[in-house]
């Protein structure tokens, strides 16, 4: 059966891509690891309640922030929720704005520089290094250029912005006018995010993608011309996608220059449960999407582009994405509805919208919670930062070789369905396989690591 479902997925698969390694990969998964029982990488504030309430995380976040090193590094993330449409496909926070459209977008962008000043104020935190700011949606492009440049100017007024930060934003072709890009990058941005999505026409016209490919290229061109970094975001399991048509959007994309990919399973969650069901995609099987992302992982790799975070491929000068801000040992200092930051080790969360709006001022950030990790979570943190970002040193890899299961230990385990490999460097890599289990991969660490108790002593573990 197995191989029957390969074998039909892949007759007529593009030249590029490296079928007999898939092959490989595919009939090395066995249970727990199984394509349709795929599972999202949660955060800690994702997998149990808050300890603290909005108000009583803010008082905590000030106490550590007063004791905080001065040199630790930091990243900035802002989230923008507004588009100008609602996408049916899209699983994002983020929503269109009625009426009063530029009254609000000011009072939303106001409340961003309330709260960054007010963050600015707290220990040294205007003092610290600032590695990145990325703004997130949303389509952070949308707010304008004016918005833009506030929001711009109010980071270089309260933090420590330097020529070593990197400026990133995320975008749409429709709001990455000529005109955008260049304040853009008067501004000090050099990193764009832009959500491609699919380069085949049938599927963006299903999807609402309005903008020809021709000029979307144009754009990309336009962004590597001026000397940024460009990163694409493709998704897998699109209405009507063709697995030529996804490698040969790859392929285009990777000859026009762009220096990332990350690459998303289509998520059907309640907001877009409708639309999943009208396009015919409500009982889907996860294996079809699998396929498509192994066969772009090793287009990827054919082209010379190695892994910097579990969906994402870079070439050498994509290495500082602010999502891989852990492996950095940065903390992450998260402005805006729903934005979620950490600060050592204690993890906020911002509200949605209209609390966001009703409760942030000049004298709180309107939080909704926070928890602080436990000492079982901080042990558990490495291993799954590693697997996250795509690579599991040397030392880690001593660890899980003491973790059994199944009579074997979980670093041959792992090795064995193929979601590792030896690195040629050092310690061991994820393989596409790794690349689409890697929230399966934390969640089986932490189930043996609970199960084994070793949490009696959580050094062990790391
Ligand atoms: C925050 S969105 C912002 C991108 C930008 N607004 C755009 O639409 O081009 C980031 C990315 O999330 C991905 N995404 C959106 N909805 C998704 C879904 N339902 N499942 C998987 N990925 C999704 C898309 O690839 C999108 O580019
Ligand atoms: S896909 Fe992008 S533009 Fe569309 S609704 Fe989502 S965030 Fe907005």
């Amino acid at each position: 059966m197995k191989e029957q479902l390969f074998q039909e997925y892949y007759r007529n698969a593009p030249t590029a891509v490296n079928v007999p390694q898939i092959r490989e990969q595919w009939l090395a998964l066995a249970p727990p690891y199984d394509v349709d029982h795929w599972l999202l990488p949660l955060p800690v504030w994702g997998q149990r309640p808050y300890d603290h309430t909005g108000a009583e995380a803010w008082q905590t976040l000030r106490a550590d922030l007063a004791v905080a090193p001065s040199d630790r590094p930091f990243c900035i993330y802002l989230h923008i929720p507004f588009c100008s449409s609602k996408c049916h496909f899209c699983d994002c926070y983020s929503f269109k704005l009625g009426g009063y459209r530029a009254e609000h977008i000011q009072n939303y962008v106001n409340r961003l520089c309330d709260e960054l000043r007010l963050w600015s104020r707290q220990g040294n935190l205007s003092r610290r290094p600032v590695s990145t700011v990325h703004m997130g949606g949303g389509t952070p492009t949308f707010l304008g250029e004016a918005a833009l440049a506030q929001i711009v100017g109010c980071c270089h007024a309260h933090f420590a912005i330097t020529e070593d930060t990197e400026w990133a934003l995320e975008s749409t072709v429709e709001s990455l006018t000529p005109g955008m890009i260049a304040t853009m990058h008067r501004s000090g941005y050099r990193r764009l995010h832009l959500g491609v999505q699919s380069l085949e026409e049938p599927v963006r016209a299903a999807i609402g993608r309005r903008r020809p490919v021709a000029e979307l290229l144009d754009r990309v061109e336009q962004t590597l011309a001026l000397g940024w970094v460009v990163s694409v975001d493709l998704v897998c399991g699109l209405p009507g996608q063709t697995l030529a048509g996804f490698v040969a959007g790859i392929q285009t994309l990777a000859a026009v220059g762009v220096n990332g990919f990350s690459l998303y399973e289509l998520l059907i969650y309640p907001q877009n449960q409708k639309w999943a069901e009208s396009s015919g995609l409500a009982r889907r099987s996860h294996v079809p999407n699998y396929f498509m992302f192994q066969a772009g992982a090793s287009v990827l790799a054919g082209n010379g582009f190695g892994r910097s975070l579990f969906n994402h491929w870079a070439d050498g000068r994509d290495q500082n994405i602010y999502f891989t801000f852990p492996t950095r040992g940065e903390d992450c200092l998260a402005v805006g509805t729903i934005a979620d930051g950490v600060m050592g080790d204690y993890h906020y969360r911002h509200p949605r919208y209209a609390a966001y709006m009703r409760q942030c001022g000049p004298e709180q950030p309107g939080l909704q919670g926070g928890l602080r990790r436990t000492a079982v979570e901080s042990a558990l943190l490495p291993v799954r930062t590693a697997v996250l970002s795509g690579a599991i040193p040397q030392q880690l890899a001593l660890a899980l070789q003491s973790v059994p299961v199944n009579g074997q230990s979980l670093l041959h385990h792992w090795q064995q369905q193929r979601l590792i490999q030896p690195d040629a460097a050092d310690g061991f890599v994820l393989t596409a396989n790794g690349g689409w289990f890697a929230g399966n991969m934390v969640r089986q660490w932490q189930f043996l690591a609970e199960q084994a108790n070793q949490m009696t002593d959580p050094a062990r573990l790391c």
